[in-house]
């Protein structure tokens, strides 16, 4: 049941994507990099635990949805935060939301795209992308600094080596969480 669910889950991610490569040029933004599918709450609290995110640390999420990661990366380890939201829809969404709950001063909310950001400042990255778009996104995270954790929900990053992976059960669906450290530069 749960890994049917996991499987129906993949697909419905995979096609929306597939559908918006295929019309991405006549309809849709080609550098959308996912659908508008958000992280459970279980999720992201693991995720940004298996981080290790620490007061002042600046995290960044790609794609950033509602932001509901780091809204909880501020409220519960004190971090800043930089969500990156191509829909300007969402942007406008998450903007008011996070102004709305006085997080403002610590959460910057840009109306962009994760293609284009700079990650030099980020401590934590996270993501929840496909694992074609995380490919797209690696020019990116190898200029993160040595230290940097990437976090990513249920796509990993092809040729990188997870520090860890794990399962999150959320409404009985199994989610992974891959940990990817960043090593001193050689
Ligand atoms: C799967 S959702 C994840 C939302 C949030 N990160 C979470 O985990 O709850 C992906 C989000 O990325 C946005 N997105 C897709 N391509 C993007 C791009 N190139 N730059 C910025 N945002 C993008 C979508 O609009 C959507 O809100």
């Amino acid at each position: 049941m749960r890994a049917s669910t996991t499987v129906i889950r993949a697909i419905l991610l995979a096609s929306v994507a597939l559908t918006q490569q295929t019309f991405g040029q006549q309809f849709k933004n080609p550098d959308n990099l996912g659908p508008d599918v958000p992280t459970p709450q279980s999720v992201v609290d693991e995720m940004l635990k298996v981080a290790r995110v620490k007061p002042g640390e600046t995290v960044y999420d790609l794609g950033c949805g509602d932001g509901r990661i780091l809204i909880t990366a501020a409220q519960k380890y004190d971090a800043k935060g930089v969500g990156v939201e191509m829909s300007r829809d969402i942007y406008e969404k998450t903007a008011a939301r996070v102004k709305a709950m006085g997080l403002d001063g610590k959460i910057q909310v840009i109306h962009g795209n994760a293609l284009h950001t700079d990650l030099t400042p980020a401590d934590v990255v996270t993501l929840y992308f496909l694992t074609s778009s995380n490919e797209r996104l690696k020019p990116l995270l190898a200029k993160l600094h040595p230290g940097a954790r990437v976090v990513s929900h249920d796509y990993a990053i092809r040729g990188w080596t997870p520090a860890q992976v794990f399962k999150v059960t959320s409404m009985g669906v199994v989610h992974v969480v891959y940990l990817y450290e960043v090593k001193p530069h050689s």
